[in-house]
């Protein structure tokens, strides 16, 4: 018989940790009995669980232990974190630790320090008296990178409590949703994670010019509730084509009819750009005078293309490496409270594993599986508003007092 004894302490009633962490014993074929547990008498006071479980089976303990650590359930005096050296660059070692996106400390010399850049999916590399996340291909020989499972505490979020979002932010992705309380709810987001001095991001895909949300957000970037833009080529395109030809993707914006030879407008429109020498020297020339892009330029908002197969062009500030795009992402997503998804399933997600877990993410999308997919994709923090993007921005703006 296998026996472990493994402790966790939060606020683990309401945010059905507990619950998490018995099924996960019982998924894994194991057995377990409470030592010890006291309830949080108050709002802020932390819950204490001590657990002893048991497997038959040694693979089935150590599954069961990977499984529970990241419900912020460790093994009770752990002792120190292992380590092990790469030996080549890229290549860590065959049983490194590999991080969620939760808060994690690791214990080194008795002291347990907490982990730099955490985010899922990487690998954390200890030099002295700090540890940070690193992804594989960042990993250089010599680095000394944590294995196994000792010595690793990872504090999940809990549910906020007595805080504006709390209601919000707990709830499931639905479409019978009024849009305009989610939109008040966002807006309220938004003013909370500006008084807390941390950006907002914004993440958004070409429906957003296709919807007619393309002045919305050029407000709400011109009024300073934008800290950042992060999209793809396609975002840029038919931006720019709306603000230089009246159509995106050839549908005119004016009465949402194909215009004539339209379909060329988005090539026109890039080609435009590449006349001027990149987005920012059309602005400074007077060349594009409106828009997304146009606005980030002028407002002195950061923004990031990135590239992708299907793309036209692309223009030529979209990044088409795509590490250097992730490098960008992750640079910009620094210093978030809150990341908004608008109407893209790719960035969306790809945002999403970038960001920490107590980072917000409010995911705006026509389709409810999309927010859903996020969340699955290790973003649990992810909420989901089903619903016109367009639509959406417009009573944002508005809620937010732009005009
Ligand atoms: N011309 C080009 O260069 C070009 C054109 C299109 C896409 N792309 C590139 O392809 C990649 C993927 O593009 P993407 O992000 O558009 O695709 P995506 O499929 O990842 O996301 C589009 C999302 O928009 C949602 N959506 C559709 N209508 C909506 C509405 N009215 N309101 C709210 N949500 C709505 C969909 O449900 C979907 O989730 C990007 O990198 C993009 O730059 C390039």
């Amino acid at each position: 018989m296998q026996q472990e004894v493994v402790e966790a302490q939060g606020h683990l009633i309401d945010s059905h940790l507990m619950e998490q962490i018995f099924d996960t014993v019982v998924e894994h074929n194991g057995r377990f009995e409470v030592e010890q547990f006291s309830i949080g008498k108050t709002n802020a006071e932390p819950s204490y669980l001590r657990l002893k479980v048991e497997t038959t089976e040694s693979a089935d303990m150590q599954q069961l232990l990977t499984h529970l650590l990241t419900l912020g359930c460790s093994p009770v005096d752990s002792g120190d974190a292992q380590m092990a050296p790469v030996e080549r660059d890229k290549c860590a070692p065959e049983d490194f630790y590999s991080t969620t996106n939760h808060h994690t400390l690791i214990r080194r010399k008795g002291k347990w320090i907490e982990v730099q850049n955490q985010r899922m999916d990487a690998m954390i590399v200890v030099s002295g008296d700090t540890a940070v996340c690193r992804r594989l291909r960042d990993l250089r020989q010599g680095d000394q990178v944590v294995v196994g499972m000792r010595g690793i505490r990872v504090v999940p979020e809990s549910k906020e409590r007595d805080r504006l979002s709390f209601a919000f932010m707990n709830t499931d992705i639905s479409s019978e949703r009024q849009v305009e309380t989610a939109v008040r709810q966002t807006a309220a987001l938004i003013r909370q994670t500006r008084e807390n001095g941390q950006k907002v991001i914004v993440v958004a895909g070409p429906v957003v010019i296709h919807t007619g949300g393309s002045r919305s957000l050029s407000l709400l970037i011109k009024c300073g509730w934008v800290q950042a833009l992060l999209a793809g080529n396609a975002l840029g395109v038919h931006d720019i084509e709306a603000s230089l030809l009246g159509t995106s993707l050839g549908v005119r914006q004016s009465d949402g009819r194909q215009e004539e030879h339209g379909h060329r407008n988005h090539m026109r429109a890039i080609n435009a750009i590449y006349h001027a020498g990149g987005i920012a020297k059309a602005v400074e020339s007077g060349k594009l005078q409106s828009g997304v892009m146009y606005e980030c330029v002028k407002s002195g908002v950061p923004f990031v293309l990135a590239g992708s197969l299907r793309d036209d062009g692309p223009l030529p500030d979209t990044i088409t490496d795509m590490n250097q795009a992730q490098d960008a992402y992750a640079e910009q997503l620094k210093g978030a409270g809150l990341v908004l998804c608008l109407g893209s399933m790719l960035h969306s997600i790809a945002t999403g594993n970038m960001a920490p877990s107590w980072v917000k993410i409010v995911c705006v999308d026509i389709n409810p599986a999309v927010a859903t997919k996020v969340s699955d994709r290790g973003t649990g923090q992810a909420v989901g508003v089903v619903t016109d993007v367009g639509l959406f921005l417009e009573h944002l703006a508005r809620e937010l007092g732009c005009k």
